[in-house]
């Protein structure tokens, strides 16, 4: 197991150790499934602050397509837009100044000539006129006849030529013709004839195509630009009891105002999109999902927790108009309490998912939420990886809002949305209150869901501590190779890029169960009896070895987080008491091996393995004082000692390289040196001979 697959210095904050605790809404026991809770507890969050959103502001102050609006709408920012309505009114105006396409109608030329030359001969039978004009025609004599039809045809030829473009236009309606008639000076009977004639023999020869007639229409209307409107903050967009056209929708919903509709859609998104959330962290967050064990550690439950809350303050950051602050929240909790890595990760995607879900789906809203989001997650990769006391958090965290606040300002400015002093005032304000606020719920994050933050490490760590106080004035030899094993390991630690502030705490805490019986350990007994000289070894065995079960007692009966129960539980993994077993041996008792043996579980994790490895090379070191002891010694035994852990296969479940364990021998090397060269040789001398009894059965009580 890998408890810092992204190991951050400052903030690994994992859980470890079996699932016994009950959490704040949901119990890690019950299921292993963490990830399809958190899922779930994501969309509950969802669903949660989009309810909440449309109920509270949309359901009351949305606007209806199609309805009349309840009330005046003002432009927020200046846009530019189509108006649709206004083109569609305009091009069908140019459309219907085309009257229509008038085409030639050659088969009605054709017909009109060969009447004409009918005419011309006096052949009345052929020119298939009316009957009533046929017999009326007949009933005249031949050369009057002949005269009304030659007449008949010279008109008739020069409306003709008139259409074909010979002659001067010649415009058909009933008085030009008249007038025409008139001229030739005829009897007013002979007239009347020509002009029934001529109107039953001259048809338009031009019509109206209407194929030709639309596509002009549709070509004419094309070639016109669209109407493009602008508008400046404070228009009116739609003015109360005005019914809101589509476009008029469009335009408000640009413009940031919801519809007063159950936000169907916004729900469907987020259904769609959240369940790439636990697969993108898995990704990024380095394979966490390639097994059961890993997937057991991987905080799911509390990932998701802290992303909803997120939405949840960015909706009510959204309610003072400091739009983006929400995730200042996100990068506060999780850069505290996770790997930087896995912060950065979980807070650009929280931040972006932000704009999907707490922002009634307005584009402009979106895009500035979310990007303040991206905002938060690198800016805090930056500003809160190293703090060292609540003070120095909430000043870090404040100085990130400050920045997302100008940033939210460079957003407003680039897109033309409206800022004002109270906006900024708002937004500082947003920043100061969400920074107070994760330093107010920290604690309660931690007890609920197991976190450790870099804060409460160290205070932990720090002398006050109620069972630290109490280890150094009943055991205070205990308290003192506490306190080196902390400072050897947080060196390793840091050397690993590892969580020096657990390895320290860890430390402090490991052996914290000896309490219980200080005397029966020898770092205790300060050169005085060996109280196992006279005990059976059997039960010297069962004495030391309870204290991994007293320290997890002891860490229950005072609240110590279960990381750090981890390490009591796991420094000594399954090794053996092997300085008593033999001595039973040597008794001639015949007990079983394994209860010599630590019930274990050997070390689950990078910092409990260090720990183990740590603990018992200090040990072996005590164990060999002597008063020659040089550099080579230090070198052989922490060999020794880290070979033999894994030649027992007490480091079996830890992805240590050999780079790590080369570096892990050359610190303690380097840092055993200087403390072990600091002291007198004569002084290792004097407690040799002081320690020669209890020098052996050292190395089975670290
Ligand atoms: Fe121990
Ligand atoms: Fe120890």
């Amino acid at each position: 197991m890998n408890i810092s697959g992204n190991p951050s210095r400052k903030s690994v904050a994992y859980r470890t150790g079996k699932k016994k605790r009950k959490f704040f809404f949901f119990s890690e026991t019950a299921s292993p499934d963490f990830r399809s809770l958190a899922l779930l507890l994501l969309v509950v969050f969802a669903l949660t602050v989009i309810f909440l959103k449309w109920f509270f502001e949309d359901r009351v102050d949305g606007f209806l397509p199609g309805e009349p609006s309840a009330r005046t709408y003002f432009a927020l920012y200046p846009m530019k837009y189509v108006d649709e309505e206004g083109t569609y009114v305009l091009r069908s105006r140019v459309g219907d100044t085309i009257a229509g396409v008038l085409v030639r109608d050659g088969a009605g030329m054709d017909r009109l000539i060969s009447r004409i030359e009918m005419m011309a001969e006096g052949d009345v039978v052929r020119l298939s006129l009316s009957p009533q004009l046929t017999d009326l025609i007949k009933s005249h004599p031949e050369e009057k006849r002949k005269r009304i039809l030659q007449e008949s045809a010279r008109l008739a030829d020069i409306y003709l030529q008139s259409q074909e473009g010979e002659a001067p236009a010649f415009t058909w309606s009933p008085e030009v013709l008249w007038r025409e008639i008139e001229k030739l000076a005829l009897p007013m009977e002979e007239n009347n004839i020509i002009y029934q004639v001529l109107d039953e023999v001259l048809q338009p020869l031009a019509r109206v195509d209407p194929d030709l007639t639309r596509a002009l229409r549709e070509d004419m209307a094309a070639s016109l630009q669209a109407v493009e409107r602008s508008v400046g903050p404070g228009d009116v967009l739609v003015e109360k009891g005005q019914v809101i056209t589509d476009q008029a929708a469009r335009i408000l919903e640009m413009q940031g105002y919801s519809k007063v509709l159950f936000p169907w859609k916004q729900i469907l998104f987020a259904l769609i999109l959240l369940p790439f959330w636990p697969l993108w962290l898995s990704i990024q967050a380095g394979g966490r999902d390639s097994g059961p064990d890993t997937e057991e550690t991987f905080p799911w439950i509390y990932l998701a927790f802290i992303v909803g809350m997120s939405w949840v303050s960015e909706y009510a950051s959204s309610l003072f108009q400091a739009q983006g602050m929400g995730a200042l929240f996100l990068a506060g909790c999780a850069y505290l309490t996770l790997p930087s890595r896995l912060a950065l990760q979980l807070v650009l995607g929280g931040g972006i998912l932000a704009g999907l879900v707490a922002t009634g789906f307005s584009t402009l809203q979106v895009l500035l939420v979310s990007f303040m989001g991206i905002v938060s997650a690198f800016g805090g990769f930056f500003l809160l990886r190293d703090v060292h006391s609540r003070g120095h958090f909430w000043k870090q965290l404040f100085l990130l809002g400050v920045i997302q606040t100008i940033t939210g300002f460079i957003i407003r400015w680039a897109f033309s949305l409206p800022f004002s002093g109270s906006l900024l005032l708002s937004l500082v304000l947003a920043a100061a209150l969400w920074s107070s606020l994760v330093i107010a719920v920290l604690p309660l994050l931690e007890d609920s869901f197991d976190v450790l933050s870099p804060l409460r490490l160290i205070e932990l760590s720090h002398p006050s501590n109620p069972l630290l106080k109490k280890l150094q004035i009943e055991a205070a030899g205990t308290y003192h190779h506490s306190l080196m094993l902390g400072t050897l390991a947080e060196t390793v630690a840091d050397k690993l890029g590892m969580n020096a502030n657990l390895l320290k705490a860890g430390a402090y805490f490991h052996d914290i169960g000896k309490l219980r019986r200080p005397v029966f350990f020898v770092e205790n007994q300060m050169g005085g009896e060996n109280v196992h000289d006279e005990l059976k070894p059997s039960l010297s065995a069962l004495v030391i070895l309870s204290h991994v079960r007293e320290g997890l007692e002891l860490a229950e009966e005072y609240h110590l987080p279960r990381i750090i129960r981890s390490f009591i539980a796991e420094h000594h993994g399954t090794t053996c008491l092997s300085y008593f077993y033999r001595k039973a041996k040597t008794m001639g008792l015949s007990i079983p091996r394994d209860q010599f043996c630590y019930p274990g579980p050997r070390p689950r994790s990078r910092e409990t393995g260090l720990l183990m490895l740590v603990d018992s090379v200090e040990a072996a070191l005590r164990a060999e004082v002597r008063g020659t002891l040089s550099t080579p010694d230090i070198k052989d035994t922490i060999a020794r000692v880290v070979d033999s852990k894994i030649a027992e296969g007490q480091l079996d479940n830890i992805d240590f390289t050999l780079r790590d364990l080369a570096v892990i021998r050359e610190t303690l090397l380097s840092a055993l040196q200087t403390m072990y060269h600091t002291r007198k040789v004569q002084e290792i001398k004097e407690k040799e001979t002081l320690q020669k009894n209890n020098a052996k059965q050292e190395d089975d009580v670290q």
